[in-house]
């Protein structure tokens, strides 16, 4: 049997990001096969956020490019990273106080609103079936994420756990064909954790979302993830396979450097 060649859907080519003297991220190259589950990790400081924001648009590198399927650009801005397929969710929660779960979700999805605002306003016919599409949809994500019992509770007033699945329920409702996640279990317990990977891994079957994840667990990212990016002090040190890295001896010295450094 012929296997189609996997492709590169993203790619990250010498990317570097100063904030004053401290290189968050220095000279950082890897590409993401399509449909896989990519984990980035390195201590703290090491650079991983500012590298998931340049990705998302949210920092300019002062160097480097990013290719999204065949395209390069040098600079993208979060509005471009959604046009072009790129979603993500935030390390803190970037969901509204005030808003109701279902809400959340609708406005995850504003992305792929054709109606104009005066349509919408007037509750034109076209506006109507929009926001009929768009409901059905949010319920469908609601009931995929299993939300359903508290679909109209307050986003603020449910567990953290709950609102971490919200934030993900919003950012898969823009359809984005990369899904960045920062730590996206952070806080968790393990029950939590568990039950988090399984729908991150949901979502890469169901949809074929490809995922770039930061996790500091990493238990649960040899588990997950098919390829990992290891960063330290902003540099790239290994990127490979979960076995290639496990035994990579610059990965162990960080590591044990970070626990050296703990235990002192
Ligand atoms: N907006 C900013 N302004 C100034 N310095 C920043 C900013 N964002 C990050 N940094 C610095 O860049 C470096 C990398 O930070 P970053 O948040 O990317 O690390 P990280 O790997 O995500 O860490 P953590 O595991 O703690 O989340 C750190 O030295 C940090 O202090
Ligand atoms: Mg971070």
């Amino acid at each position: 049997m012929n296997l189609p060649l996997a492709t590169d859907i993203l790619e990250a080519a010498g990317l570097t990001l100063a904030f004053g003297g401290v290189r968050a991220v220095s000279n950082v190259s890897f590409s993401v096969r399509e449909g896989a589950i990519c984990a980035v990790i390195g201590p703290n400081g090491a650079g991983k956020s500012s590298l998931l924001n340049i990705l998302s648009g949210v920092y300019q590198p002062q160097d480097g490019k990013l290719r999204f399927r065949d395209r390069w650009y040098s600079r993208i801005t979060p509005q471009d990273a959604g046009d072009i397929g790129i979603g993500r969710t935030f390390q803190n929660l970037a969901l509204s106080r005030t808003m109701t779960l279902l809400d959340s979700i609708i406005l995850g999805e504003a992305r792929s609103v054709r109606s104009t605002m005066l349509e919408q306003a007037l509750g034109l016919p076209r506006a109507r079936r929009e926001e009929d599409r768009l409901r059905a949809r949010a319920e469908s994500i609601i009931a995929f994420l299993r939300l359903q019992d508290v679909r109209d509770a307050v986003v603020s007033k449910l567990p953290y756990g709950l609102q971490k699945r919200v934030e993900l329920g919003r950012a898969i409702a823009a359809q984005p064909q990369v899904l960045l996640l920062d730590e996206p279990m952070a806080g968790m317990g393990s029950s939590e954790k568990i039950e988090m990977c399984r729908f991150i891994l949901e979502v890469n079957a169901e949809f074929g979302t490809t995922i770039v994840l930061i996790e500091h667990d990493i238990g649960v990212v040899m588990d997950l993830s098919d390829h990992i990016v290891v960063l330290d002090h902003g540099e790239k040190i290994a990127d490979g396979t979960p076995d290639e890295v496990r035994h990579d001896q610059r990965v162990i010295d960080a590591y044990l450097g970070v626990h050296a450094a703990q235990a002192a």
